[in-house]
């Protein structure tokens, strides 16, 4: 008895299956219901009284080692269900959640993407400025109520030197300063004015200045630029109107209006049912810009303008508060995935 025990460990011990299909049948063979195993322990039944214990012993031992064995064996060639399961091609795939760009971002760049259709190229400043860049160079008189302090965030607070550019005009200034015409640039950037936070108004947002200096260049360009954009931007449909207004840094200068691109016109609630919707600000840059910025005012003429992003992103997509942009709230930005 004790030595067809001492057989079976070793058929067990140098059992090498070739696949996971032999280990099952080995299993059966040896530990099923019918298997060797339970053979043995039928036969332990007739084993002499005095040898019971050992014999006994021995065939736990055996019965221990081979389900361990067999065990061991089936990790070794993974269980059969799972292979076949990650073999199966079919099979749904696990998405990675990908994040999205903040529609500002979008927004902006689908703003200079299309300056760029028209031969314009992307400038750079930063948002720290002095006031010779935000207020000097651009024609505010010393006295212009834009430089109080209820406008302007100043970084020290025993100067007025030093301070959060309020718009990105001051951009167009250091592009002056530092290229030659012909100059056509559109300047993205951040601005800062001190301001009560409402669903309205925020006293941090984006602007998108544009610039185009040359000789011979009219408010007929402007006009129609400005139109292609308002084209580019809102649809075939859109129609602009300009209307008179002041700026320090231009002359003439005008409100530019595009048609409500909810009530197509009509009027509702968002256009304040006057069919127009006030989108930027524009002009001809100032004779006193251009000198200032070192530019010869007799030989070049340009036009300027600047639009809030927040804004027109409002009205893209039908946004009540401005206060959502500046949250985070991933349930808010998640519905912007879609957006190019
Ligand atoms: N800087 C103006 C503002 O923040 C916007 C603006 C108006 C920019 C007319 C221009 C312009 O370049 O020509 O309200």
């Amino acid at each position: 008895m004790i030595d067809k025990i001492e057989k079976l460990r070793r058929r067990v011990e140098e059992f090498r299956p070739k696949a996971a299909a032999e280990i099952e049948e080995f299993r059966i063979m040896i530990l099923g219901k019918k298997g060797e195993l339970n053979e043995l322990m039928e036969q332990f039944r007739t084993v002499a009284p005095e040898l019971k214990r050992e014999v006994g012993q021995a065939l736990n031992v055996v019965k221990n080692f081979a389900m361990e064995r067999i065990d061991e064996l089936k990790e070794a060639h993974g269980r059969p269900q799972e292979k076949a399961a990650a073999d199966d091609l079919t099979r749904p795939g696990t998405a990675d959640v990908l994040g999205s760009r903040h529609p500002i971002a979008t927004v902006m760049n689908e703003m200079c993407a299309i300056f760029a259709r028209m031969g314009y190229t992307v400038a750079d400043g930063p948002e720290i400025e002095d006031d010779w860049h935000v207020f000097g160079a651009l024609n505010f008189a010393p006295d212009h109520p834009a430089r109080d302090m209820q406008d302007t965030f100043f970084i020290d607070k025993n100067s007025d030197e030093i301070l959060l550019r309020t718009h990105t005009s001051s951009i167009q200034v250091r592009v002056m300063e530092t290229q030659k015409p012909p100059i056509r640039v559109v300047c993205p950037g951040r601005v800062f004015r001190n301001e009560a936070i409402s669903a309205r108004s925020h006293c941090i947002f984006h602007q998108v200045e544009g610039l185009y200096v040359d000789e011979g260049v009219s408010f007929a360009d402007l006009k129609q630029s400005i139109l292609y954009f308002a084209k580019e931007f809102f649809g075939e449909r859109a129609t602009i109107r300009l209307r008179p207004s002041y700026f320090p840094f231009t002359e003439p200068s005008a409100e530019v209006d595009v048609s409500c691109q909810l009530c197509g016109g009509k009027g509702c609630n968002v256009c304040k049912h006057t069919g127009w919707l006030e989108i930027m600000g524009c002009g001809m840059v100032d004779p006193n810009v251009l000198e200032a910025c070192g530019i010869d005012s007799k030989k070049y003429s340009g036009f300027a303008f600047g639009m809030g992003v927040e804004r027109t992103t409002m009205l893209k997509y039908g946004i009540k508060d401005i206060r959502l942009f500046f949250e985070n709230d991933v349930r808010f930005l998640r519905q912007f995935e879609s957006a190019i």
